[in-house]
């Protein structure tokens, strides 16, 4: 393959100029031959950025890097300009990577998908989060980057292998340890409505571990879909029964002990719905984004503008959603 061989004087000269091109391959080592270096080229087309320097392409055999050990951060250091700075960490939804790209990265968004594949060995799939989570089914559009175009996976959390497809529902890997603590606090023989439940992870994490009965509503059919087959892919203790419907239209003739209202945008609109279907005594885990600034009673005066009388058990911070708020839950008892 081909190298650049340069006086080791003019060697960070060069190396900072060559990667403000991106032409370096990371894929192998500098060379070190007496005096000289020699660089790894992807590509000899660098125009005249080194006219004022003695350096020579040549022919020549490099040692290959091996990337398995190499951190994004350090390999993106080799192949971004030296005054950006380089990604360090990304999403990930089994084995595909979802990467949120700064303006000024953007330029360089294959090379940096690259790198994680590179640096990432289960990673088959790198999205570029183009915009914020929206429409009615809270989904994210996504660019595809780098691997294979693919946006279903199988996705481990708590030991339930979930099928999921980015593009059709919404998932984050970030709500994990919320799907964990809400179903620690489960107690067997419950019945649980999940009223906006997408792939229905929170029944999943909670059936796992207790024999219960769920009930998980949602209105895109995708995610019912993806539901039914989990239940199948999984060893479950509990049983759950999905059913695509709209939150507002859901009937239930028996009420439940726990509600689950995980729609921080729009679960306050629906309220009084969930609270004709909880028991008196039952748990009401409302979701919802409030400023940080007194994000307790925030939370807990939305709740009670419009059921005044349910006792606030905790409101428990679970992310920063904005510069300015936060996604909580404000765990409730209906009295
Ligand atoms: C934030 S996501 C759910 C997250 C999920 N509970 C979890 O923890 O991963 C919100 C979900 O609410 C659903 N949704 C929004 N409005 C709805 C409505 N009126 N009726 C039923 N589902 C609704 C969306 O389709 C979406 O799947």
């Amino acid at each position: 393959m081909m190298g650049l061989r340069v006086n080791k004087k003019y060697a960070q000269t060069v190396l900072s100029r060559l990667k403000e091109l991106g032409v370096i391959d990371p894929q192998f080592r500098i060379q070190s031959s007496g005096d000289d270096v020699i660089i790894p080229l992807s590509t000899t087309e660098f125009g005249d950025v080194l006219v004022d320097i003695p350096s020579k392409v040549e022919d020549c055999e490099f040692e290959q890097r091996t990337p398995r050990n190499t951190s994004l951060r350090d390999y993106l250091s080799t192949v971004l300009p030296e005054n950006l700075t380089p990604i360090s960490s990304f999403d990930t939804i089994g084995e595909i990577a979802v990467v949120d790209i700064k303006e000024d990265l953007l330029p360089f968004k294959k090379t940096i998908a690259e790198g994680i594949l590179k640096t990432s060995p289960k990673i088959r799939t790198v999205f570029r989060k183009m915009k914020a989570v929206g429409g009615e089914f809270r989904l994210r559009q996504l660019e595809y980057l780098a691997g294979e175009d693919n946006s279903s996976t199988v996705h481990k959390e708590y030991g339930v292998n979930l099928m999921v497809d980015i593009r059709k529902v919404y998932f984050s890997p970030r709500l994990s340890t919320e799907h964990w603590r809400i179903s620690q606090m489960v107690h067997e023989g419950e019945r649980i409505l999940d009223l906006f439940t997408a792939t229905g992870i929170f029944p999943l994490v909670i059936a796992k571990y207790h024999d219960c009965e769920i009930v998980a509503v949602d209105h895109n059919p995708h995610g019912i879909e993806e539901l039914e087959g989990n239940i199948s892919r999984n060893k479950l203790l509990g049983t759950i029964e999905g059913e695509c419907s709209d939150a507002s239209i859901f009937h239930s003739e028996v009420p439940f002990d726990r509600i689950i209202m995980n729609h921080p945008s729009g679960s306050e609109n629906f309220l009084t719905k969930a609270d004709s279907l909880l028991k008196v005594g039952g748990i009401l885990h409302f979701y919802t984004f409030v400023p940080i600034e007194n994000f307790e009673k925030e939370a807990a005066d939305k709740l009670h503008s419009l059921l005044p009388r349910y006792e606030v058990i905790r409101v428990h911070r679970i992310r920063q959603y904005s510069p300015n708020e936060y996604h909580v839950a404000v765990d409730a008892r209906k009295v």
